[in-house]
């Protein structure tokens, strides 16, 4: 099991939900943070204003989180899928963090593993 959790522009989410359902996706957590990438939160990040001059703070802009604890085997499809349907051609489309899950528990039936996904 991995977990995924990306992290993508707010207006993106229907579609991130629709890569997970049809792919098989057992559950999400989603929450609204905030944050910056490389561009550390310049305006031009949001793909609409030009960067008028050389900014040296760091703003955080609205973004997306979505967590999903998935089988191994559709972390590939969901990586394609995302790139394939979410990529803009503009900064700040985001990221994907996998990490290994040792075990999960649905507490109602104590199902472990993959089965309780
Ligand atoms: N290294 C990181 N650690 C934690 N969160 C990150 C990291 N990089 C990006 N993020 C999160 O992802 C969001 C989107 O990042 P973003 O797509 O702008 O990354 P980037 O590296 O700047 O790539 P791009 O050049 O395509 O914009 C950020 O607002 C932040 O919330
Ligand atoms: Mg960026």
């Amino acid at each position: 099991m991995k977990e995924m959790v990306m992290i993508i522009r707010p207006e993106q989410l229907e579609t991130l939900k629709g890569i997970l359902d049809k792919l098989g996706c057992g559950g999400m957590t989603i929450s609204s943070v905030m944050g910056c990438g490389a561009q550390k939160g310049t305006v031009q990040e949001t793909g609409v204003t030009e960067i008028k001059g050389f900014k040296t703070t760091i703003n955080l802009l609205p973004k997306i989180r979505v967590e999903a604890v998935v089988d191994d085997k559709i972390v590939d499809s969901v990586i394609a899928e995302v790139r394939d349907k979410m990529a803009t051609d503009h900064v700040g489309d985001g990221k994907i963090f996998i990490r290994n899950i040792e075990d999960a528990i649905r507490i109602r039936t104590g199902e472990r593993g993959k089965k309780a996904l």
